[in-house]
């Protein structure tokens, strides 16, 4: 259903771009010309069946995004202050509002976001029509299953400033590929920030853990039923994500629940912020 309704969409993931970058716009979390007629349709399509999930004590998907969404804008935040990152690669961006955020306040913060072609050339023409795009944000095709070659990480990055510390991000990406894909585009992330004098990975994930809740099977099913196909769950908790970013190449790897910020971020409260986690980790600085 959703397919059809997206003329051009690229990939079965690709309509998904379009509900949450409505959720980021209707949020304030974005502007305005980044939403779409697409993003509101299914916005109110999946209405009733978020209220239905909320009556039973299950995660509102809306409130599980912007804690996701919260957290990782926090921990960037935090990286830029103490210096770390000036360059931000925010790989399947979608239509999300973080580049045109955070160049706004961060003059100095290169930020680039990528995405498969035909979404990436559609974000182009949205942040055009915002008549606020800053010099140093800018958009580019990528394909993060690519090793080498144009449209890869590898090649983005050369075209970056080696002696500043980078950052790459992924949102509402990595549970959408099988495990052997994810793991091999983590060592491509690790390998590529190794270049850096500063590397970060930050990005959301799902696990299947031993002790898997209702709370994360209801997000999955969500999240499933959005996208008509497989959400993969890699790991079966945080000692083993964590592993594998580490066998990936990173330094070190942390995994965060958004309900460790309650109190300092708004959506970090609640069943919705204990349904995933963030991954936070660095090659070196
Ligand atoms: C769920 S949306 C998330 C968008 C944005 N990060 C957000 O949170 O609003 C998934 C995005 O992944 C992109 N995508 C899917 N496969 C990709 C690939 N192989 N390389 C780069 N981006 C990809 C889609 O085009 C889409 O924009």
């Amino acid at each position: 259903m959703i397919r059809e309704l997206v003329p051009g969409g690229s990939d079965r993931i690709s309509p998904t771009a379009h509900y949450t970058g409505y959720v980021w716009v209707r949020n304030e979390l974005s502007h305005p010309a980044l939403a779409t007629g697409a993003g509101r349709l299914f916005y109110n399509a999946l209405a009733p069946a978020n209220a239905a999930s909320v009556r039973l004590g299950q995660p509102h998907l809306e409130h599980y995004l912007l804690a996701r969404h919260e957290v990782i804008d926090h921990l960037l935040t935090e990286a830029i202050e103490q210096g770390s990152v000036a360059q931000v690669i925010e790989v399947a961006a979608g239509l999300s509002g973080r580049g045109f955020r955070f160049t706004r306040r961060f003059d100095d913060v290169t930020y680039v976001e990528a995405d498969l072609p035909a979404m990436a050339e559609r974000k182009r023409r949205m942040l055009r029509a915002t008549g606020e795009q800053a010099a140093t944000h800018r958009v580019e095709d990528i394909d993060a299953m690519r090793d080498s070659g144009p449209g890869s990480l590898a090649d983005l990055a050369s075209s970056l400033n080696q002696s500043k510390g980078l950052a790459i991000i992924t949102e509402g990406l990595v549970n959408y590929f099988d495990v052997t894909s994810v793991t091999a585009m983590w060592a491509r992330f690790a390998h590529v920030l190794g270049g850096f004098p500063a590397g970060r990975y930050l990005s959301d994930i799902h696990l299947g853990s031993a002790n898997e809740n209702r709370l994360n099977r209801t997000a999955v099913a969500l999240l499933s039923a959005f996208v008509r196909g497989q959400v993969h769950l890699h790991f079966t908790g945080t000692a083993d994500a964590e592993a594998a970013l580490r066998k990936a190449g990173f330094a070190a790897a942390t995994l965060r629940r958004p309900d460790e910020f309650a109190g300092t971020l708004p959506h970090c409260t609640g069943r919705s912020a204990r349904a995933n986690h963030i991954i936070a980790a660095s090659t070196a600085d």
